[in-house]
């Protein structure tokens, strides 16, 4: 069976917990430059990119060839796919050229339609509904800072994301309690959190920020004008009151950590002095982002995990 990399809600706890162990190890690895021989030597990889990038694009290129393999960068503009050839037809002459296809495609329906379409796995490097590699990189930066995802809280303030959606999808496999404070016009799908509700999941949705963030071991935010989004001056008014400034985050527990997937904007989602300050962890973030590419990559290609 082929093996995508679509949604963490597509996954058990074990098959996620496996790749963000896997890709521990291969830090620890790649660390003490011992690198294994590349267990993808003579595999290619195919990138995708329909909307700008640095950490997705240069991460997967960078752990691709640590595992010995190739990538190929491309635009759907410079592909047939610009003049109309189908994302079905696009996925199985990839699928006869190349070894894996990770897509970045504001559309999700794009990246399920190449999935059912192609032979290969297909990865998921956003869309506007999810970022599950951001996510799964956030949750190794957690283990790695804190121990453990378990019986932790984490808070969201802010507008709701691709980044909050898959931080909803790991809530009720990771064991945390997620607290969200949005305004409600940029709040979450309900239907979204009712099924990671159903499956477990403590998520509580407000729209007051102290609330979420007091005694939160993780503080996280998120770009407030996505891309896509075309009511950058709305949401920024909107938005003002769910800053991370260090008052907000003074609230959080006194070893809290902050998140933010970047690009970050000093000023608007997050003030200056916590995005650069002791309990900010970005930059760990944008690091693990290498090393959860190399452990997906590997759990595609059968090299890790069940
Ligand atoms: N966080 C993230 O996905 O960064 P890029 O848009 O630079 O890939």
């Amino acid at each position: 069976m082929v093996r995508h990399f679509l949604d963490i809600s597509d996954f058990s706890r074990s098959t996620l917990q496996g790749i963000i162990d896997d890709s521990i190890q291969r830090k620890a690895i790649a660390r003490e430059a011992r690198l294994a021989p590349g267990p993808l030597a003579g595999r290619t990889l195919a990138m995708i990119f329909d909307s700008p990038s640095t950490r997705t694009r240069i991460s997967f290129d960078l752990a691709m060839r640590a595992l010995g393999g190739d990538t190929i960068m491309l635009t759907g503009a410079e592909m047939q796919l610009g003049r109309g050839e189908t994302i079905a037809d696009t996925a199985r002459v990839l699928s006869r050229y190349v070894d894996a296809i990770m897509i970045r495609t504001l559309d999700a329906a794009k990246v399920e339609e190449l999935a059912a379409n192609a032979t290969i796995p297909v990865i998921n490097g956003l869309t506007r509904r999810s970022h599950p590699c951001q996510v799964l990189a956030d949750l190794m930066t957690m283990i790695e800072r804190q121990g453990s995802t378990d019986g932790k809280t984490v808070a969201w303030t802010g507008s709701s994301s691709n980044v909050l959606v898959s931080w909803i999808h790991a809530a009720p496999r990771f064991g945390f309690r997620l607290k969200i404070a949005a305004p409600a016009e940029y709040a979450p799908d309900q239907d979204i959190i009712d099924r990671a509700r159903s499956e477990g999941g403590e998520i509580e949705l407000g729209d007051d920020p102290e609330e979420a963030v007091r005694g939160a071991n993780c503080v996280v935010t998120d770009t407030w004008v996505s891309m896509g989004d075309t009511d950058g001056e709305r949401r920024h008014n909107v938005l003002k009151p769910y800053q991370v400034s260090s008052r907000l985050m003074a609230l959080a527990d006194r070893d809290a950590i902050f998140m933010h997937c970047l690009p970050a904007h000093r000023g608007d989602e997050v003030e200056g002095a916590v995005m650069d300050g002791p309990q900010s962890v970005v930059w760990d973030e944008a690091e693990n982002r290498l090393h959860v590419q190399k452990g997906i990559l590997a759990w595609c290609f059968g090299e890790a995990g069940a």
